[in-house]
């Protein structure tokens, strides 16, 4: 292997530069030149790349962000722009390439894998929904992120009194909503995972009013509902009036946090050894601190489970 294509693809995640500085050196210490296409796969159709050099990668550890750019493109779903990329990929003598996304993003990488080109799938989403590793790069940064946040709000709400609805990221996932309430001791989390009894949550909040415990943090994934939605209904179930935070991308930016920089080393630095051992279809992820190869058909027929014992401390402890 002389040289491998590399990319960055849907939403980017504290933790792709240190995995893109991991990627390079390991890949020039084995004497392979990386081909960095720009905005994930629609860099690899506009054939829109730069070779990564030791400069480019270097000062990039602390760097939220990806330097290569990400984009989402709709266009590489059809049949026609995979050909295209394939060709690209040809024409700039990649005979490997490494994916840095979500399930999505591996969707294009797998659609390319097997057709004279290895591809290998780092995952890279803050909303931690992939399977086949126990962390996606970027969910510890953005877990910091909102826990900070949530911190200051809470801070407000006790000196005032009140109750606040705090919306987190996670389309699919209730992962970061789930976590960062246990971590920031919210009153009540609302996630896609489990059916919501806002009636519940309403009578939880009315009885701590009763012990004299006027303030509360509710956490909302946007997956399961809005902060604004859930707002009006408590107004309207139970007479509870709240103020709303929506963290938004705040969240997913940031100088990535320890754990990002190591995972994300580590990750970065085994996608190449694995692509010059002849492994293609595949994501490096890290299970039980270990990292573990699957394959993309692992990865997409198998859902990510939070776990009941998680969803019923966070339950347990925001009593
Ligand atoms: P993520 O990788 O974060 O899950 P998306 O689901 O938005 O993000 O996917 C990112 C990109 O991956 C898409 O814009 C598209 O270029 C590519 N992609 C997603 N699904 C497919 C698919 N079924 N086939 C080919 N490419 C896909
Ligand atoms: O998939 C990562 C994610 O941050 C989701 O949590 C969120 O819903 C989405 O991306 C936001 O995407 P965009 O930045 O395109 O609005």
């Amino acid at each position: 292997m002389k040289r491998i294509g590399l990319l960055t693809s849907g939403g980017d995640s504290p933790g792709m530069n240190p995995c893109i500085r991991a990627v390079a050196r390991e890949a020039y210490a084995r004497g392979i030149e990386v081909v960095a296409f720009r905005r994930g796969f629609a860099g690899l159709l506009d054939n829109d790349f730069m070779i990564l050099t030791a400069e480019h990668t270097s000062g990039i550890m602390q760097k939220g962000g990806t330097i290569l750019l990400t984009a989402r493109c709709e266009d590489f779903k059809y049949e026609e722009a995979q050909k295209e990329a394939i060709k690209n990929l040809f024409k700039n003598g990649c005979d490997g390439l490494i994916v840095i996304g979500g399930d999505g993003s591996f969707r294009g990488a797998q659609a390319i894998a097997g057709r004279g080109v290895d591809v290998i799938g780092i995952p890279g989403s803050i909303d931690n929904d992939i399977y086949g590793t126990d962390m996606s790069l970027g969910v510890d940064t953005a877990m910091n992120n909102i826990i900070e946040a949530v911190d200051k709000i809470k801070d407000t709400a006790s000196s005032h009194e009140r109750t606040f609805i705090i919306e987190t990221m996670g389309r699919g996932s209730g992962y970061l909503a789930l976590m960062s309430g246990i971590a920031t001791g919210a009153e009540a989390v609302i996630i896609p995972e489990v059916r919501y009894d806002l009636e519940k949550i309403a009578a939880r909040l009315k009885d701590r009013y009763r012990q004299g415990k006027v303030s509360n943090i509710i956490i909302v994934a946007e997956g399961a509902s809005t902060a604004y939605q859930v707002g009006r209904q408590l107004s309207r179930i139970a007479g509870i009036e709240s103020k709303i935070t929506v963290l938004g991308h705040l969240q997913r930016g940031g100088s990535p946090s320890a754990f990002d920089r190591t995972l994300a080393s580590r990750l970065g630095s085994a996608a190449v050894q694995k692509l010059t051992e002849g492994f293609s279809g595949c994501m490096v992820g890290l299970m039980k601190s270990e990292i573990k190869l699957s394959s993309f058909d692992t990865v997409f027929n198998n859902k990510k489970e939070l776990g009941p014992k998680l969803i019923e401390l966070a339950e347990l402890l925001g009593k």
